[in-house]
């Protein structure tokens, strides 16, 4: 049976921390909130704890986990021959949503880092994280705390939708702030190179780091045919809602036209469509079923909604989903990045209708 505790995030209950840090430090598993998305935590200086993690989310054991941190003395405790570059991210971005590939040193088990001699770091910023990592002694393994190929969870419910009976412990810290997963920056080749565009964007790495490199394969589509990502996760198919979601791209009118069409469709068949909108549009679609997602003028509520509202494709039993792009600047490129994985990268050209 899961036990769940509920605990503030402005005022922390350091009972309830200390018994979750127990259950970490003795080998369980407990979910947890970050500033991104919740994370399903274990010992990650502990073979059988990782091995756990893999077995409750259903995920391919290649697939390595990022391990979180407190404090940035950790780093040479796990990580070895770390370039400069490394404290130059941590002094910018750390407590924070960034993830950093290092070579790792022996006493990482290489079943939390998917077979791999690299290691994914990264400093959580959220109050109940960092007390969890302190609490329990060790250094935290945490993927995303969803069933693998579901939307990332950024509510407690989320992860009791997926795990509920299956880990030792959930802690509901509230909504995650972010919404999306940490930006992971790998460090271990011949330049920084951008392996999964998250909040910390490519442009706020340069302004420290100089140039970097993003991975070629993770914009393209045939990432999972052609190319192969260097972060293993990348590849695999996610946060694909079961109903067929399709991005719709044009002007706002070719958009609103084309969806209107294809979403009327469907209802005539019988079918249960859905449109997935910016608040500014969102009132001029006819289907029943509209989801606004946030403002195009606040991107960063379009990135913290993104996830729920693909969870809530599925609680509606949609079978069609039209999606607006929302490309807009800088974070754009993180919510796309998932938005096009969920979809399949199925793309509809609007005036273009098939
Ligand atoms: O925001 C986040 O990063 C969240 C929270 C919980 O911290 N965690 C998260 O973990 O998104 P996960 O396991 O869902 O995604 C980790 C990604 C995967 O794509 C994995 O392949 C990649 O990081 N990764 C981990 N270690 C790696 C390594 N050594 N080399 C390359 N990619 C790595
Ligand atoms: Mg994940």
């Amino acid at each position: 049976k899961t036990t769940i505790l509920k605990i503030d995030k402005d005022h922390i209950d350091m009972e309830m921390i200390k018994s979750a840090g127990k259950v970490i430090s003795s080998g369980g598993l407990v979910a947890f909130p970050t500033e991104t998305v919740y994370g399903l935590g274990g010992d990650a200086m502990d073979a059988g704890a990782s091995e756990k993690i893999y077995g409750a989310k259903g995920r391919p054991s290649d697939n390595p986990l990022i391990v979180h941190i407190a404090s940035a003395e950790a780093l040479p405790d796990i990580a070895r021959d770390i370039p400069q570059e490394a404290y130059i991210l941590a002094e910018a971005f750390w407590p924070g949503p960034l993830t950093i590939i290092l070579n790792k040193n022996e006493r990482v088990p290489l079943s939390t880092t998917g077979g791999l001699e690299t290691v994914a770091v990264r400093m959580p910023s959220h109050p109940i994280a960092k007390a969890l990592i302190e609490a329990s002694g060790t250094y935290i393994a945490a993927p995303s705390a969803n069933t693998s190929g579901r939307p990332s969870p950024t509510m407690a419910s989320h992860v009791i939708e997926d795990l509920d009976g299956k880990i030792d412990m959930i802690i509901d810290g509230g909504k995650v702030g972010i919404g999306i997963e940490s930006t992971i920056v790998d460090l271990t080749g011949s330049e920084p190179m951008i392996l999964r565009p998250g909040y910390i964007t490519r442009q706020m790495l340069e302004k420290v780091l100089g140039s970097v490199a993003v991975d070629q394969a993770i914009l393209s589509e045939n990432a999972d045919k052609n190319f192969h990502p260097k972060a293993p996760g990348m590849k695999y198919k996610h946060y694909a809602p079961k109903g067929d979601l399709a991005i719709v791209e044009g002007t706002q009118e070719q958009v609103v036209e084309t969806i209107n069409t294809l979403t009327l469709q469907a209802e005539e068949e019988g079918r249960t469509a859905a449109v997935i909108a910016a608040d500014e549009s969102a009132g001029l679609y006819t289907c029943a079923h509209v989801y606004s997602i946030g403002s195009r003028q606040d991107e960063e509520t379009i990135a913290s909604n993104l996830f729920a509202v693909l969870r809530e494709m599925d609680e509606l039993h949609a079978d069609v989903i039209y999606s607006e792009s929302y490309y807009d600047s800088g974070l754009g490129q993180a919510v796309m990045n998932r938005l096009l994985k969920a979809a399949g990268h199925h793309v509809i050209r609007a005036g273009q209708t098939k």
